[in-house]
Order: C-alpha cells, then sequence, then structure tokens
C-alpha cells in the first residue's frame, strides 16, 4: 500500500489512522520505504480498508440507507421512550439523534465521544431513524393506517421481543468496527430518554467477489429481482401526496426476522434446493433458463414439462412471491444473522428481511399472505420477528429528523 492508496474519500485522516491500526505502524512505515510486505504470502489488507474513509451524504430530502447500496454489516438497534411521550421529549431526542447522526457518518463522532480514532473510519457508515406509532400519537400527528403491527400470518411465530418499537436505528457500515462504535455512540446520547428493547446484528457480502450479489445462509443467491428504485419505480419506495405530509419524502421499513433451519435445509437434495426457490443454487438463473444464463435471466412462469407439471413449481418462491400487480412491489435489504445458538441446538441463523416501501399493506401485505399460503420455503423458514416503522424524511441543512413532524 502506498500513501496515495490512502486517499480514498473526504476522511483521508481515518483510513490512516484505521490502516495505522490495522496492520501496526512499523508495518506501514516499512511498506511505505519500499521493504517487502512482512507476510509476502499474505494478499494483504482486506481491499474494503482501501474504502474506510468513504462517507455517504446525511443531510438531504431523503435518509440515507434505504435506495443506497447496501453495505457489509447492519444493526438493527430499537428503543423505547422511557416515560411519557410527548412534543418536547421528541423534540430533544431528536435534536441529539440528528447531531451524532450527522458527525457520525461525516467521520467525526458526538462531541463527547471518548474514541473518536473509532468514528474517524466511517467505512460508508449510515445510520437510518423510524418511528413507531406512540411517537406519531404523542406529538398528535396524524398517522398512516400502515403504522401498526402487520395482520398475523399462519407461517407466524412471532416473539414478543423483537416486535416494534418507538425507535429504530439502522445503523450500516463496511467496517463490524464502525458499527458497534456508532451504535455505543448512539445509545449513550439517547440514554437518558430512552430504554433499549432489542439489537439484532447482521451481515451481507458480495460474497464471491465485488460486483457480485449476496447469498444467504441457504446459499442462495439473494436480491435479483428489485424495483428500479433510481428511476420508474420511486413511487413504490417513498412516501407521496397521499399520505401525511410529514413523511413526504419518508418510507416505511417492514423488519421480519425469520429463522432458516439449516439442520434440515441441511438433509435437501440439490434438486430439491432448486425446485424450492425456482432458481439453481450456482449462478442464481431461474430454473428455465438456458445453460450459462446468469440471474438476471427472466423465468419462464409457463414453461412446463413433458408430463404438464410446470417447471416453476406451483409452490416455488419465485412463483409465490412474484408480484401478481405492479404495486405488489418493494425494495428488498435484507442481512443475514447468525447467532450463538441455543444449549442442544446447532444454529441460529437466519434472515433480518428489511424491506423498505411506501405503504406496506398495500404492497408487502399481499406478498407476505400468498407466501404464507403456499411457499416450500416454509418448510425450512419461520419468521419469528415482525415490526413495521415508518422511516422519517431526511434533515435538510438546519433542520433536525422529524423537523415536519413537529412542525
Ligand atoms: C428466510 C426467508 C427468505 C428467503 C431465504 C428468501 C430467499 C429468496 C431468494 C433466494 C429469492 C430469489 C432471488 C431474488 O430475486 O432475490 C427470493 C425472491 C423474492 N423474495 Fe424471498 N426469501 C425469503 C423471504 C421472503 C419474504 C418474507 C418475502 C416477502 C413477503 C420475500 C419476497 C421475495 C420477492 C418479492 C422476491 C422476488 C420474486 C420475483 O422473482 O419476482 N421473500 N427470495
Amino acid at each position: 500500500m502506498t500513501a496515495s492508496d490512502l486517499t480514498v474519500g473526504p476522511a483521508r485522516r481515518g483510513v490512516l489512522a484505521s490502516a495505522v491500526g490495522a496492520a501496526g505502524a512499523a508495518a506501514l512505515a516499512g511498506w511505505t520505504a519500499g521493504a517487502p510486505h512482512p507476510a509476502a504470502n499474505d494478499p494483504g489488507p482486506d481491499p474494503r480498508l482501501a474504502a474506510a474513509g468513504a462517507t455517504r451524504p446525511f443531510r438531504g430530502a431523503r435518509q440515507a440507507g434505504i435506495a443506497d447500496s447496501p453495505q457489509t454489516y447492519a444493526a438493527f438497534v430499537a428503543l423505547d421512550l422511557a416515560g411519557a411521550v410527548d412534543a418536547t421529549v421528541v423534540r430533544r431526542l431528536l435534536t441529539v439523534l440528528t447531531e451524532d447522526i450527522d458527525r457520525l457518518m461525516a467521520g467525526r463522532g458526538p462531541l463527547t465521544d471518548q474514541e473518536p480514532e473509532l468514528a474517524g473510519v466511517p467505512a460508508a457508515l449510515t445510520v437510518t431513524v423510524g418511528i413507531g406509532p406512540r411517537v406519531v400519537a404523542g406529538v398528535g400527528a396524524p398517522a398512516p393506517a400502515w403504522l401498526a403491527p402487520l395482520p398475523p400470518f399462519t407461517v407466524d411465530r412471532l416473539e414478543e421481543r423483537w416486535s416494534g418499537t418507538d425507535l429504530l436505528l439502522q445503523v450500516c457500515a463496511n467496517s463490524p468496527t464502525t458499527v458497534a462504535h456508532a451504535q455505543r455512540r448512539l445509545l449513550t446520547g439517547l440514554a437518558p430518554l430512552t430504554t433499549l428493547r432489542w439489537v439484532q446484528r447482521g451481515f451481507r457480502e458480495p460474497h464471491e467477489g465485488p460486483g457480485l450479489p449476496m447469498r444467504n445462509l441457504f446459499g442462495q443467491v439473494d436480491g435479483t429481482v428489485q424495483p428500479d428504485v433510481h428511476g420508474l419505480d420511486e413511487a413504490l419506495l417513498w412516501c407521496g401526496g397521499d399520505q401525511p405530509a410529514w413523511l413526504r419524502e419518508g418510507s416505511a421499513l417492514v423488519l421480519r426476522r425469520i429463522r432458516m433451519n439449516l439442520d434440515t435445509w441441511d438433509q435437501v437434495d440439490r434438486l430439491s434446493r432448486e425446485n424450492a426457490i425456482g432458481r439453481r443454487l450456482d449462478t442464481g438463473a431461474p430454473v428455465t433458463a438456458p445453460p450459462g444464463a446468469d440471474a438476471l435471466a427472466p423465468p419462464d412462469l409457463d414453461a412446463q414439462d413433458s408430463l404438464g407439471f410446470h417447471i416453476i413449481d406451483d409452490g416455488a418462491h419465485l412463483r409465490r412471491a412474484h408480484a401478481q400487480a405492479p404495486h405488489e412491489r418493494f425494495l428488498r435489504r435484507p442481512y443475514s444473522y447468525d447467532d450463538p445458538p441455543a444449549p442442544g441446538e446447532l444454529s441460529d441463523s437466519g434472515l433480518l428481511f428489511a424491506a423498505f416501501m411506501a405503504d406496506p399493506v398495500r404492497q408487502f401485505v399481499p406478498v407476505q399472505q400468498r407466501l404464507a399460503e403456499k411457499d416450500l420455503l416454509n418448510i425450512w423458514t419461520t419468521p419469528v420477528g415482525s415490526a413495521v416503522f415508518a422511516i422519517l424524511p431526511g434533515a435538510r441543512e438546519g433542520e433536525i429528523l422529524g423537523e415536519a413532524l413537529l412542525a
């Protein structure tokens, strides 16, 4: 690595600090002097280090962490307001949050940060803020009809500990240290006003290399079919004129914790696994696509085999999840989780199924209903948590998050 490798993004000082931390000051001095890398067989530091100084903008009409590319690590942090909820408390809360997030995303850290070196590596940090119904009612603002628990589905085995709360922080970055530090600073800043309910941590990556898709822990290529939220399908993601004015340019987050039973999945042969989803495991291409096709090849839902059966099974996840109307679509931004298993079990793994959209009742519920009625994946998956949050619009220069909510 040379000095010029260290100039990605505005927070150059942060990258240097991180590089020194990772490789040790002596090693860094050795490289810049042209000496051999201390471990010549080693491919070198994680390439992500080169992007450690990358920042994403906090200020704007919409919050970051939604339509931008998903970072590698996430923590979904859910809190409740400690006492009665009124406009004064909510303003205080959102003022603290705005200040802290603004600084953290810029790689500076809150004023009280005792570990500014950790904040100096923003690693594309985003903190996205959502609120629950009690906050909206507490400030006397009108609530959208969808800001409530989803209706029950037959597949649900929901545990109260993962349910909706007053406040949700989605903290994402390309460094787990950055996520942990941001989470800690935010919680410290909010401590006098809130109690922590739960934290759900996840990860995702282009597993086989940069630019390649995410694979979930079933080994499937995940996240292929998405609406074009930067173009024609923008209105599927952001709240518009048909919603309360304070939500304009905001969104909705549905966060479902879905356990994936890796032990019973292990007992399934490859063909049955591909049949369950309707896609090949190696490339993620639809099972109807010709050999050599990639994940983006269109599925042929009508194709039949010689016996007249659909090649994409009637219960395949692809078929059941596929939109049957243009509005039945949303942006999936899931993270895998792999937590310590309970005594006697081998895994506690699954998806933190995070989906953003303008209106969950209209867009999400019909799809989830169809999956609950019939989806081969249900054999191995169980929703154990479910929550819906209103994602605030962004904070423009000089504003706090929720400015319109409190107007
Ligand atoms: C652990 C649970 C789940 C797993 C492992 C899973 C996995 C997958 C995979 C591998 C695909 C194919 C590739 C892709 O297009 O991304 C897919 C597609 C999709 N999934 Fe899921 N999924 C899960 C739960 C859900 C849930 C709860 C929903 C919504 C209620 C959902 C909605 C969709 C949609 C809309 C598609 C695209 C369908 C299309 O081709 O049009 N999935 N999922």
